[in-house]
């Protein structure tokens, strides 16, 4: 399985701090953006993450997350030139898939749930051809809204409707079989001038290849676009952390449970970041004197729950 992070675009709905920043790099509470999505593919298990982003930014997102190996995970970068929609990332990353599934998540996308991870994981494992992620919205007329049956069949799939048949947005995660690739270069351009990852998930519609997995109220997800958006995600995961005292897409503390990472290397890490609270856990983890039933529990179950639960 290979993973995707599509952290392109302009960022127009967060000016004026996009005009010199890429949105992605951007911090939700204690940091960056793009850790978020990072975190869900680490906790699904992916190693091979390739981050598409523009030409201009490539260097900054290198200089932050190096070749992954501080993660335990293996980075590639591919430079996205114009913002074509969503599917492109397929095609600019046809080598980089081969023949193998690819799981591509949006990288303003936060997912944040107990049981998420073993969710996520069951997911990758029982995918087939394409499996999407629905979850209730408020308002499903911003998003790809998921209609479906009683048995959870998908009936219909359109992006941003008028009038929604369901109040199920598809979230920014997708799981697809290699054919993607080619469906993606046939995909139409929509009104708003790029394919749409709505119209790729149509075609598996069409073949009845189409699968969706609903999150449950218990679940938050949210994007980060807009610059109320980004506020209320940043003081979600700020509230969430202080009370609970665990730190939410925490890319080295994931990295060491899923024993990527050595204590001593975990150690390392936080002592160079120890002016700031996140470094101070890092610290804390290593420290900690249970740690060796994580190491046992590991070898039994990969499914990492207690990363979100202890
Ligand atoms: C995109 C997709 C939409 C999906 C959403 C999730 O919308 O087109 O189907 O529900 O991401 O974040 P956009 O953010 O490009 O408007």
């Amino acid at each position: 399985m290979k993973g995707i992070i599509l952290a392109g675009g302009s960022g127009t709905r967060l000016a004026p701090s996009t005009n010199g920043v890429n949105k992605h790099l951007l911090n939700v509470y204690d940091k960056p953006m793009i850790y978020y999505p990072l975190s869900v593919l680490m906790l699904g298990g992916i190693k091979d993450i390739m981050i598409i982003t523009t030409p201009e930014d490539l260097p900054r997102f290198r200089e932050m997350l190096g070749d992954g190996s501080a993660f335990g995970i293996n980075l590639h970068f591919k430079e996205q030139s114009e913002p074509n929609g969503i599917p492109d990332a397929f095609i600019l990353a046809e080598d980089f898939i081969g023949y193998d599934d690819v799981t591509l998540i949006l990288g303003d996308n936060i997912f944040y749930g107990q049981g998420f991870t073993t969710l996520f994981r069951e997911a990758l494992q029982n995918h087939k051809n394409a499996t999407i992620f629905g979850i209730r919205v408020k308002d499903p007329r911003r998003f790809g809204v998921v209609g479906f049956d009683e048995n959870q069949k998908v009936t219909s799939l359109e992006e941003k409707p008028e009038d929604p048949k369901s109040d199920f947005a598809a979230a920014g995660l997708y799981i697809y079989d290699y054919r993607a690739v080619q469906i993606a270069k046939r995909l139409p351009i929509s009104k708003r001038g790029e394919t749409e990852i709505t119209d790729l998930n149509k075609e598996y519609l069409k073949g009845d290849q189409l699968d969706v997995q609903l999150l449950g109220r218990g679940f938050a997800w949210m994007d980060a676009g807009t610059h109320e958006a980004l506020f209320d995600a940043a003081e979600f995961v700020k509230i969430t952390e202080q009370r609970q005292g665990f730190k939410i897409a925490c890319l080295e503390e994931i990295a060491y449970y899923l024993g990527y990472l050595s204590k001593q290397s975990l150690h390392q890490k936080g002592e160079r970041m120890k002016k700031t609270d996140y470094g101070q856990y890092l610290m804390e983890i290593a420290d900690r004197k249970h740690t060796e039933q994580y190491w046992e529990k590991i070898d039994k179950n990969p499914v990492l729950e207690m990363v979100q639960n202890e």
